[in-house]
């Protein structure tokens, strides 16, 4: 399974070097064979993760050049980042990242080989609306993008639920992996107040390869916690 790690706007790269450290003995003592992913704020990048595969939360779609705050390719190869998350909802909300921007990044790491982690979700007032037009939402986030993409992994991850404590019933986090499951077959995770309590019966839905995880991976121990569950799972199945 795939458990990756959102650090956000959080840690020290001191701190970050401790946790990824921490997160990879752990993998090696459990002898884990899931997918870690952490990703760090953009000032706590290292090179010398080796266990889990750290990306980047963001990017701009250039090698280099005169982008104020932004990084690139040059910047990223440093410590050997080939893994990107976009179409984060704090950069679609907060941000105001618009989705012909996420497409073009999209694109452009796409053509480097990049493994991308993809995430869509809709907000609260749209999700009130039923069904039919959440989805319709979510596939308005699926234009431009190339959902056969071989190195794409997509994360849905319901706005209303990420860092709020509130998250769908499993059925309904079944049933929506389910749907975008036709839509492409990247492996598919979900996110949004996943905690270390929560996170066996969420792994355990139909349509959940994995877990996006924000606040509830902060403290190390509980994301190792995560990667022991998936470990489980695995081995029980
Ligand atoms: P929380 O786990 O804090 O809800 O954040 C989820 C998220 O945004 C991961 O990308």
């Amino acid at each position: 399974m795939i458990i990756a790690s959102n650090l956000k706007t959080n840690l020290t790269r001191e701190k970050t070097i401790s946790y990824i450290k921490d997160v990879e003995n752990f993998i090696q003592k459990i002898s884990s064979n899931q997918e870690v992913f952490v990703f760090p704020a953009m000032s706590s990048l290292n090179s010398q993760a080796s266990r889990i595969i750290q990306g980047a939360q963001n990017a701009y779609a250039t090698n280099n050049g005169a982008f104020t705050g932004e990084i690139g390719v040059e910047q990223l190869e440093e410590f050997g980042i080939k893994t990107i998350l976009l179409g984060h909802s704090e950069r679609r909300h907060i941000l105001g990242e618009t989705q012909t921007e996420i497409v073009k990044k999209f694109n452009f790491y796409k053509n480097l080989g990049f493994k991308i982690i993809y995430c869509v979700g809709e907000p609260l007032e749209v999700r009130e609306q039923g069904t039919n037009m959440m989805m319709k939402y979510l596939e308005l986030q699926y234009e431009g993008v190339d959902t056969k993409y071989k190195n794409l992994i997509i994360a849905y991850e319901p706005v209303w639920a990420i860092g709020t404590g509130l998250t769908p019933t499993l059925e309904d986090i079944s049933n929506i992996h389910l749907k975008l499951k036709e839509k492409s077959n990247a492996a598919l995770l979900y996110g949004g107040s996943v905690k270390a309590n929560t996170a066996k019966d969420i792994l355990a839905c139909n349509g959940v390869d994995g877990v996006l995880v924000g606040s509830g991976a902060l403290d190390v121990k509980n994301f190792c916690n995560m990667i022991q569950t998936a470990q489980n799972i695995d081995t029980n199945n």
